[in-house]
């Protein structure tokens, strides 16, 4: 009888020890995401991956999703129409699979970052069509079975009117055709990817979110294969979620569809002082908050992690320290909110 108090005793004091110096909280991202079983990734750029060991080690330990921040796109991987470049991209798909993470394609159509080769081509309508069409599936096929998600077309619509975009190289060549056909070839080519439209500042109600979800309303009837919408989500300093986000995610889950955070930041004004970073936790913490509680969220991914690399400061003039770790890869607060909604979730048994 004593022996068996003993036992209990001790177990007792291992446990409370264990919980004292390893508290859920502590854990990292990854960890807690997969209790969940939500994902959460970053964006990973091939330069700091390739030559920084800390950069690589802290995404194998905090992520189980990751994103190519630039390798998918034309002008890396098709250097010239009869020429792809895979290293980097079967690089990328190594390190995934090595580490069990899961990985998004990013992207197969959008208007920023074509290369020279096709702008000034002199293509016809039916020769872009073809190159579009080769590239797609040469690209799709390939990493059959190993891409969660693609994204398959990228920010098609306009910020003001919600109209299709006009400064697109696709658009002026094909007219809108091209999304159709663009979800068609990727779906033949890989049939067990989901395929994603993909956009920013279509998170809220909006002239642009109205137009994205006409877009997607019209595919859908038409039976265009399409499975979910990502919401970038480069928001600024001060964001929270509102009522806004909630209905529009309403909206669209009802086509079907389902939601990713693909691409968030939240950019501070520069130079930022303390309550700036508490700030920026509690939109990191309400949109974690906001996809832990709805089935049809599917990830939440960040753009880079580590303020030592991020696209803002180059993109947005006086603003930065827009990611979870500092340029020293110290944790933030917004880390740390990251953390708690994940452990909050656990508690309080949300309908995942
Ligand atoms: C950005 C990259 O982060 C930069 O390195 C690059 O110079 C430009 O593109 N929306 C997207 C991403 O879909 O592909 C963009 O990435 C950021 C905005």
């Amino acid at each position: 009888m004593r022996g068996n108090k003993l036992i209990f005793g001790s177990i007792l004091i291992f446990a409370l020890l264990n919980a004292a110096i390893c508290p859920a909280q502590s854990k990292p991202l990854r960890a807690l995401a997969e209790k969940r079983g939500v994902y959460i990734g970053t964006a990973v750029a091939m330069k700091p991956l390739k030559n920084e060991p800390v950069y690589r080690k802290t995404i194998e330990r905090e992520f189980n999703i990751i994103v190519a921040e630039n390798a998918f796109k034309w002008s890396s991987v098709r250097p010239a129409k009869d020429k792809f470049y895979f290293k980097d991209t079967d690089r990328l798909v190594k390190f995934a699979e090595t580490n069990k993470m899961k990985l998004r394609g990013h992207t197969l159509v959008w208007h920023r970052q074509i290369p020279k080769w096709l702008i000034e081509g002199n293509f016809t309508r039916d020769e872009t069509i073809k190159i579009l069409k080769e590239h797609i599936k040469t690209i799709v096929r390939r990493y059959k079975g190993k891409i969660l998600a693609w994204d398959v077309v990228n920010e098609a619509i306009d910020d003001q009117t919600g109209k299709f975009r006009i400064d697109s190289f696709w658009y002026q060549k094909l007219g809108s055709d091209y999304i159709k056909l663009a979800f068609e070839w990727a779906r033949e080519a890989d049939p067990t990817a989901k395929l994603y439209y993909n956009d920013y500042s279509v998170e809220g109600l909006n002239a642009k979110s109205e137009g994205v979800y006409n877009l997607l309303q019209e595919l859908k009837k038409q039976k265009v294969p399409i499975d979910g919408i990502g919401w970038q989500m480069h928001v600024e300093n001060g964001f929270r979620i509102e009522p806004q986000h909630r209905i529009n995610a309403g909206r669209l889950t009802d086509l079907n569809l389902e939601l990713s955070i693909t691409e968030m930041d939240v950019r501070l004004k520069l130079p930022a002082a303390s309550e700036d970073l508490q700030k920026q936790a509690a939109a990191y913490r309400d949109v974690a908050d906001f996809c832990l509680a709805q089935t049809a969220c599917k990830a939440l991914l960040i753009w880079g992690f580590t303020d030592k690399y991020s696209w803002i400061p180059k993109e947005f003039k006086n603003t930065g320290g827009a990611l979870i770790f500092n340029e020293f890869y110290k944790t933030k607060p917004a880390y740390a909110a990251l953390q708690e909604s994940f452990v909050k979730a656990g508690q309080t048994g949300d309908n995942r």
